[in-house]
């Protein structure tokens, strides 16, 4: 419970509002509790008119006292109903804003993260501490404290103000009430456990369903249809197994409840007769007596449930803070060199570096050494699993490189500030990944300010710009779930679009060209071989077409540079890398004999 004072900071950011809504808080529970007492005196105006006959029998009614009483009553309600409305109002703006702080930091806070964090991380739980934890505490924050307090000065307050009254009779009318607070602490275990269960089998359910979905051209061409219909049907039966569960607790909860309640009530009625008959106290007490029983029906039901608020939000913010903890392993730490050249030239250097990523056994990168002058080509080749785009990530410091061994201009990577490096490396991933908005917001993701004839050009040299012009609203035609698909292909040169209107001195193609046509291929290289003469270039590939007019080719297996040099050289050396040629040519006449 203790982590849940985490959340007092955010609260407290705006002290009116809090503020107000507790005073509201208080004076709700101040009038609330009065309003029995009114009806008590309103009660005891109609009993002694009752009792107390004028002369031949009439009933004289003591009219200024009895609308004193009701105005007094209607006060109170009214009173009451405003400063329950201004609680709520203040309370739940407090706890709303509160979250939204908590969650804007949060995401702050997972967007510092590196690459290594989200490989062990699956997104489905980052989305969920960023959704439902999240709505946890606000609960806490908001209906928790609300009921919470309310409860904390309703019930010492009502015990005082029946007290004044008759203490035999209060003691015995509360008598059965103690154990309330205990029945509901019992069952709220049981109930949350039970949610619990509800919740967890709700998740299932929710990433089942995604995944089909996500999956669903997978589930297609293999079939599977009815099989997942079979494990989505299993899966529901048994959320509705687990709801039922929780509904008989709940059914046989509330009776119990009450019955409790009513024996309250039976006793009040019988010893407040008997208090009554002896003179103690009068018909007007009696009434405010029974009525205060109902009102702290309510805070001492809420008891349990605010305590199972609690224990959730207690656990989803230890969820929360594993996340917390977390440290970016890239992040700057090393003050960077003054002073930093406005322009980074280009030049990469490894020195005789091993990495292995967090958490692997086996390094993924042995003992490279290679040197990239600044405006030159590199070209990278190798099997699948060779290395290539971890080589990659590292010029872009997505993991952590250890200390002396890679160099960006002659200084450890390290060393420089990370936001400073990647504004001067342009960067096509292997798995293209475009968000949905219009194409031209895609291409311009890297430099929001670009202007639209730069965004043409970049168009233009990825040989996107035909086809954007076939799109139904061209530039501003949306992408994904509110607009159009785009095939592999198209997405692969949108991404180099977007890496190019950087300018960047560095840019690296990872696989960038594998779903584009050969001749595609061929006019986009070209096309990049004019902006790539001023910049250092890498580029990865499984066609050797794609990096045969690379200054230089290295060709790596199992982690280490296997074979190096330019394409003529490698032809030579009859090695991985000539094998790979032979096999593509002999691939690429048989496709020209079909
Ligand atoms: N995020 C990661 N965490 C742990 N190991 C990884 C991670 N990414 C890659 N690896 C491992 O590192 C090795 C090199 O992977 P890498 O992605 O660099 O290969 P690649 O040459 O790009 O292959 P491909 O041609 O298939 O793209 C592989 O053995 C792979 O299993
Ligand atoms: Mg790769």
């Amino acid at each position: 419970m203790r982590q849940l004072f985490a959340l007092v900071p955010y609260m407290t950011r705006r002290p009116l509002l809090l503020w107000g809504g507790l005073a509201c808080l208080a004076l709700t529970a101040v009038f609330t509790s009065l309003i029995p007492k009114a009806v008590g005196g309103a009660v005891r105006v109609v009993e002694e008119a009752a009792s107390v006959r004028g002369p031949g029998g009439a009933i004289v009614i003591e009219w200024p006292r009895l609308w004193s009483a009701i105005g007094l009553l209607l006060l109170f309600s009214t009173l009451a109903g405003l400063f329950r409305f201004g609680m709520r109002k203040m309370i739940i703006d407090v706890s709303r804003l509160a979250e939204r702080d908590f969650r804007d930091g949060l995401f702050r806070h997972l967007l510092s993260l590196s690459p290594s964090f989200y490989d062990r991380t699956m997104t489905g739980d980052v989305v969920t501490r960023l959704s439902s934890d999240i709505d946890a505490l606000r609960t806490v924050m908001g209906p928790g404290l609300m009921y919470l307090a309310q409860t904390v000065i309703t019930v010492p307050l009502i015990l005082v103000l029946m007290m004044l009254i008759d203490v035999p009779l209060s003691l015995v009318a509360l008598a059965p009430l103690v154990i309330v607070p205990f029945l509901v602490l019992a069952f709220s275990n049981e109930l949350h456990r039970r949610s619990r269960e509800v919740q967890d089998q709700m998740s299932t359910l929710s990433n089942m369903v995604q995944e089909t979905l996500a999956g669903q051209r997978v589930v297609k061409v293999f079939n599977q249809e009815a099989a997942e219909e079979a494990k989505f049907g299993e899966i529901n039966e048994e959320y509705v197994r687990r709801g039922l569960r929780f509904a008989r607790l709940f059914a046989g909860f509330f009776p119990l409840l009450h019955g409790v309640f009513a024996a309250g009530l039976m006793i009040t009625v019988w010893v407040g007769g008997v208090r009554l008959m002896s003179g103690a106290i009068d018909f007007g007490d009696l009434s405010s007596v029974l009525l205060w029983i109902f009102e702290l029906y309510w805070p001492l039901i809420s008891l349990g449930w605010v305590m199972s608020l609690f224990q959730r939000g207690a656990a989803s913010m230890e969820r929360i803070r594993e996340f917390q903890r977390e440290v970016s392993d890239v992040a700057d730490r090393e003050p960077a060199p003054t002073p930093l050249p406005a322009r980074l030239r280009g030049e990469i250097e490894f020195r005789q570096l091993t990495f292995t990523y967090p958490g692997a056994s086996t390094p993924a990168l042995t003992d490279i050494t290679l040197h990239i002058p600044a405006g030159r080509t590199l070209g990278i080749v190798g099997l699948t699993g060779a290395g290539k785009s971890t080589l990659a990530a590292l010029v872009a410091r997505l993991y952590r490189v250890p200390p002396g061994t890679l160099f960006i201009d002659g200084v450890d990577i390290n060393a420089l500030p990370l936001a400073w490096l990647r504004r001067h490396i342009g960067f096509v991933a292997q798995e293209t990944f475009l968000f949905s908005e219009s194409i031209e917001d895609n291409i311009r993701f890297g430099r929001p300010e670009a202007p639209r004839s730069e965004v043409e050009i970049a168009a233009e040299l990825s040989q996107l710009d035909d086809q954007i012009a076939g799109f139904p609203r061209q530039y501003e035609t949306m992408l994904g779930e509110r607009g159009i698909n785009l095939s592999g292909g198209q997405r692969q040169r949108a991404a180099i679009a977007r890496a190019t209107l950087l300018s960047p001195p560095i840019l690296i193609l990872d696989d960038a060209l594998s779903s584009v046509d050969t001749d595609t291929e061929d006019r986009i290289l070209r096309g990049l071989r004019g902006v790539m003469r001023e910049r250092t270039t890498l580029i990865i590939a499984h066609r050797i077409s794609t990096v045969m007019h690379a200054d230089e080719i290295i060709v790596l297996d199992g982690g280490r540079v296997a074979e190096r040099g330019t394409h003529a050289q490698l032809i030579l050396r009859e090695g991985l890398y000539a094998q790979l040629h032979e096999k593509q040519l002999l691939e690429a006449q048989l496709e020209a004999v079909d």
